[in-house]
């Protein structure tokens, strides 16, 4: 059995990421995440680009190798690898056209980042936050990559599509006030899409060993952008907040359009983005029971 922290910390759930908090209880917020961060993430190395504790759990799940047994349709996962999913393929194929292609996101954007921010990155000015954040996306495309592996598909990284990449581009060259703002509407999207993953694991349920794996990794990520979400909002006052939340929803919808595994998964354009536009960290404190299974 893999062992990973199971519940959550009580600075997460509980509020409404859209709304701003009295400075106070921002402040409070950011040091109680920090000690969550250090807790479930150990020692950082920038050297190393590495994360003690996720080091551990990386060695637990490489010496427990989990592979799909059988059929899989490699040439359409290929196929439309980089290509907009217009054709009806079979719902594994569009969660690891899913997997696949947000890994490429998450890999321009970190490179992205390292290459502009060269020494300095993981930097922050008021605290440590950032270099766990920072550290923590590396370890997005390892996962994601993981969860291809597990169906022995192998993949190039090419750029993402054009929005997408270009709002990438766009978060990381932002100033640090603005990039609060951008880099919020991303995790949000990022959250709401990454929860579509880990409740769509059932689609693997014919083998329960893989997607207990694969449920295993995705809650890895969601976990640390939940976490991403409760920090920009507890760094953004209420401009900042306002915003947020006049982009968001447009953002999000431009990311469908690049990535529209994300709806199929979800049942449909229109209810991936209402989930969007409801999304509240309080009524998702579900998630943070990690024991429980996707509903
Ligand atoms: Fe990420
Ligand atoms: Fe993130």
């Amino acid at each position: 059995m893999i062992e990973r922290m199971q519940k959550s910390e009580p600075f997460i759930v509980g509020f409404d990421p859209l709304h701003a908090l009295p400075r106070k209880e921002r402040g409070q917020r950011l040091d109680a995440y920090l000690s969550f961060l250090q807790k479930r993430d150990g020692e950082p190395n920038l050297q190393t680009k590495t994360l003690s504790e996720r080091e551990g759990f990386f060695r637990q799940i490489d010496a427990a190798p989990v592979r799909w047994q059988g059929e899989i349709d490699r040439d359409s996962f290929h196929k439309n690898l980089n290509v907009s999913l217009t054709e009806k393929v079979d719902p594994k194929i569009v969660w690891l056209l899913a997997a696949a292609k947000s890994n490429r996101v998450e890999q321009y954007g970190v490179e992205l980042d390292l290459k502009l921010k060269g020494d300095h990155f993981g930097e922050f000015a008021h605290g440590q936050h950032m270099t766990f954040i920072d550290l923590e996306e590396f370890y997005h495309t390892r996962i994601l990559r993981d969860c291809c592996k597990v169906f022995d598909l192998e993949f190039n990284i090419d750029p993402p599509k054009s929005f997408t990449r270009w709002f990438a581009s766009m978060v990381v060259r932002s100033p640090f006030r603005a990039r609060l703002v951008t880099a919020l509407c991303g995790e949000l999207f990022g959250c709401v899409a990454f929860q579509v993953l880990w409740e769509s694991t059932t689609i693997f349920a014919d083998q329960p060993e893989v997607m207990r794996r694969l449920q295993l990794l995705v809650r890895e990520i969601l976990i640390d952008e939940l976490g991403h979400v409760a920090f920009g909002h507890a760094m953004l006052g209420p401009t900042g907040l306002v915003a947020v939340r006049a982009l968001y929803p447009i953002i999000a919808s431009y990311f469908l359009k690049d990535l529209p595994e994300f709806w199929i998964l979800a049942g449909g354009k229109e209810k991936f983005l209402e989930r969007v536009s409801a999304f509240d960290l309080a009524s998702n404190s579900n998630l943070w029971d990690l024991s429980a299974a996707p509903a």
